[in-house]
């Protein structure tokens, strides 16, 4: 069985070596993996009606199955569909890869399902800082919708700074930006629950390192260790697994002190060694892939 893992801006492409330089490739279990950099792909449409794929330019077979690693873009959605139309298998379903790269649309849609959150607000330049203060409170975390890794994440303690952040904001660039009431309990800290085929994969606490930091990712120094959840929160899980359609996806949980809020689902989730290794992690990957 062929296996493309394609790595595209978000999904550490940096560290995968071009087709044209000999890509890294893998045999296990029947499964032959190949992991390309998203530029490395690219294909034909219309004309004849007989679609190419090509790998660096010289003609490839589509693979049996693949999965996008990285943030949602138009060239992701481009492969997809192609390989799709090619009778290729994409793990995680690209609309919905498209919603959870969104804070946004992922909100909206767990608020359908009644997923607990927490209050958050659509904001623009245009938007008096007042408002803001009303409706999620002080102190009030602000964020890109399109972001990760932390970048851009702030905790705002005054009306005024939200109003000097507000105005520094472009107009109508079509790029959401969202405050959040803060959850305060969970300073610093986080749970991820990874998720395979709508089940717990893998739970972890993340923990900032330094005591004046209030974001638990780990690209900006914290530490892991494991975590266990109530089987109420395994449910809450596989419940958010299910409305956001991902096979493989990580979901954020905040502690809020009388149970949990999502902070957010990634369909990129990191894959750090220490689970990696776990026969169980093994072998929901082996039959996500197979499966
Ligand atoms: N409303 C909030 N209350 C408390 N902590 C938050 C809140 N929003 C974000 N954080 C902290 O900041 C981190 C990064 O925010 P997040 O929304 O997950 O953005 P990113 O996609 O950049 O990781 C979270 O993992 C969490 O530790
Ligand atoms: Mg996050």
């Amino acid at each position: 069985m062929e296996y493309w893992v394609i790595v595209g801006e978000g999904g550490g492409f940096e560290e995968v070596k071009s087709v044209k330089s000999g890509s890294s490739g893998a045999q296990t279990g029947g499964i032959n993996k190949t992991t390309v950099r998203a530029d490395d792909v690219t294909f034909t449409m219309g004309g004849d009606g007989n679609a190419k794929v090509f790998l660096c330019g010289e003609e490839a077979a589509p693979p049996d199955v693949f999965m996008l690693w990285g943030h949602y873009n138009e060239v992701f959605e481009g492969i997809s569909r192609r390989l799709t139309a090619m009778g290729a298998r994409s793990i995680n379903d690209i609309d919905a890869k498209r919603v959870v790269c969104s804070k946004l649309s992922t909100a909206l849609v767990l608020e359908q399902a009644g997923i607990p959150q927490a209050k958050t607000m659509l904001v623009t330049h245009a938007t008096p800082a007042a408002v803001v203060v009303k409706n999620v409170g002080l102190p009030a975390v602000l964020k890109p919708s399109d972001g990760a890794q932390g970048a851009g994440v702030v905790l705002l303690h005054t009306e005024e700074a939200i109003a000097q952040y507000l105005s520094d904001l472009p107009a109508c660039d079509g790029r959401a930006v969202l405050a959040q009431e803060y959850v305060a309990a969970a300073k610093g800290k986080d749970i991820r629950v990874t998720m395979i085929d709508y089940q717990v994969a893998n739970v972890i606490q993340r923990v900032a390192d330094n005591p004046d930091e209030f974001r638990s990712n780990v690209h900006l120094g914290g530490h892991i260790r494991d975590y266990e959840l109530d089987a109420d929160t395994v449910r809450l899980c596989e419940k958010i697994a299910r409305v956001v359609g991902l096979r493989l996806c990580g979901i954020d949980l905040l502690e809020t002190g009388e149970g949990y809020v999502v902070g957010e689902v990634n369909c990129t989730p990191g894959m750090a060694p220490a689970f990696l290794k776990s026969e169980k992690f093994k072998q929901m990957m082996h039959s996500l892939i197979t499966g």
